[in-house]
């Protein structure tokens, strides 16, 4: 059976102290996670070492990075390969969030790339995949959707693609408060899998797990994550405050 995620994505917040408090306040509350949960911390890098750290002795509780450079290593000012992530103790990296596509130009012949590395250097990867505003006003979402999968993992054999969780965030819910419909999530979910399905065999979809991410909250978890090809959650904004991102582990966990 394919796992249950809940991953909290912090994006550019929080300072050391802060981060520290954050995430031993989401450890100290943790609901009991079973064999098929799993949390993943995804705070920016400066966190990822302690972060690991602190949930290193936790249950089902892991440590991701937001991202991680195509390159091993070299004269690359700024940036953090996959090999170094990894050797913070972070076992997990989201790539290809739609802001690194928007604001820092990430194409999908790059993100195929960061998904090679992030693999060679033993990194489970969360691969973001979401349509914009004005490609769900054209009815072209699963087209769209299906493009960015098939350029980011349909090099991937079978062995290396169950090493991937799949999120599926619509641009226009993300940070709006604006959720998709259970129908809207469920559909493209659906479709999701069946585009796996086609390259990899029935088998690898059904044991592929597929979030979604986007204006999750604890109001609306239960509805989505309800959803037969919902697994869990990416969450952004409601995963900077304990309660709320207990609240949405707990929609996970009473499923
Ligand atoms: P949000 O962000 O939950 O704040 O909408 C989700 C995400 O971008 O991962």
């Amino acid at each position: 059976m394919r796992k249950k995620v809940v991953a909290g994505n912090w994006k550019m917040n929080l300072d050391i102290e802060q981060g520290k408090k954050l995430v031993n306040e989401i450890l100290a509350g943790m609901p009991q996670l079973g064999d098929e949960h799993k949390v993943i911390i995804c705070p920016p890098f400066i966190h990822l070492q302690q972060t690991a750290q602190l949930t290193v002795a936790a249950n089902r509780v892991y440590t991701g990075a937001q991202n991680c450079y195509t390159e091993a290593s070299g004269a690359y000012t700024g940036e953090v390969s996959a090999a170094m992530v990894k050797s913070t103790g972070a076992l997990f990296v989201i790539l290809g969030h739609s802001e690194r596509r928007e604001y820092f130009n990430e194409t999908n012949e790059m993100l195929a790339k960061k998904v090679n590395t992030a693999l060679e250097n033993n990194l489970q990867i969360i691969f973001c995949c979401g349509e914009p505003l004005e490609i769900r006003d054209a009815c072209t979402q699963n087209q769209y959707v299906e493009q960015q999968i098939i350029d980011g993992l349909f090099h991937l054999d079978a062995e290396q693609l169950s090493h991937v969780t799949i999120a599926y965030e619509p641009i226009w819910a993300i940070g709006t408060g604006r959720t998709a419909t259970t129908e809207q999530a469920q559909d493209m979910h659906a479709h999701i899998r069946s585009v796996i399905a086609g390259r990899y065999g029935k088998e690898v979809a059904d044991s592929t797990s597929i979030l979604y991410g986007g204006s999750c909250k604890p109001s609306n978890a239960p509805e989505l994550f309800a959803c037969p090809d919902v697994d869990g959650g990416l969450i952004g904004g409601a995963s900077l405050n304990a309660a709320d991102f207990h609240g949405i582990i707990n929609a996970m966990v009473e499923q």
